[in-house]
């Protein structure tokens, strides 16, 4: 039987990896980062030099292993955590995400890891199609300014050059393409409750959600 889950859902720099994160270590539940999966998918296949429009070419997902582990996601046993954040993986990774064959072999590997234990897991349609029986269902937003400052900050801190233009630009650009595919696009589950973290901090947004998770488990 599946454990207690939690599915977190929202667009782009909403803070959702971050958050989930949190929660699971300070709760003892599993983490896992969906959208880390997609990029992995995403870098390999430019690793592979395959015409990325083509969903075909996308077979090799039978023949490799994608795994997140200890907040780390692995191909095979290498540890790409560094590369599937690079520009060229981002810009891609919406295309890639948008082949029902990737999302196919993608979501198989999520629901699988979804009844392994008690997990946090983060993504944008993990409460409508990957756990759509979670016991918490909550779907971050925050105004798309926000979350690009963010993103700023995060990439600065790494010692990256980046442009805030860019960055609001490239955000809304993956958010029109992730909420207007066919298969799975971003939506807020009927039954997920929104939390607009724009005025949050990290940390009261962590305590809004484990509240929802203590009230949900008869605690509070
Ligand atoms: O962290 P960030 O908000 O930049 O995005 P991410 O969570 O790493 O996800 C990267 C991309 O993967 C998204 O823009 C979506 O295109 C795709 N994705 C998806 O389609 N379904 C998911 N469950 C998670 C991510």
């Amino acid at each position: 039987m599946a454990g207690f889950q939690v599915a977190i859902d929202g667009p782009a720099g909403s803070g959702k990896s971050t958050i989930s994160k949190l929660i699971a270590d300070r709760l003892k539940m599993t983490h896992i980062d969906t959208g880390a999966m997609y990029r992995a998918v995403t870098l390999i296949a430019i690793e592979r030099q395959i015409d990325l429009n083509d969903e075909s070419q996308y077979l090799f997902l039978e023949s490799i292993r994608i795994s997140y582990h200890d907040d780390h996601i692995y191909v095979d046993n290498r540890n790409v955590e560094e590369e599937i954040r690079t520009k060229e993986v981002t810009k891609n990774v919406s295309l890639v995400s948008s082949f029902p064959y990737v999302r196919r072999k993608m979501v198989e590997l999520q629901k699988m890891a979804a009844e392994a234990g008690d997990v946090v897991m983060d993504g944008r349609d993990i409460g409508t199609v990957v756990m759509p029986n979670a016991q918490v269902k909550v779907f971050l937003t925050a105004k798309v300014e926000e979350r690009a400052k963010r993103r700023h900050r995060e990439k600065l801190e790494k010692g990256h050059d980046v442009n805030l233009e860019k960055i609001v630009e490239e955000l809304v650009t993956r958010d029109i393409k992730d909420s207007t595919r066919k298969e799975s696009p971003l939506k807020k589950a009927d039954d997920a409750i929104e939390i607009d973290t724009t005025h949050l901090t990290i940390d009261q947004t962590v305590e809004k959600i484990i509240g929802l998770i203590r009230s949900a488990k008869g605690e509070l």
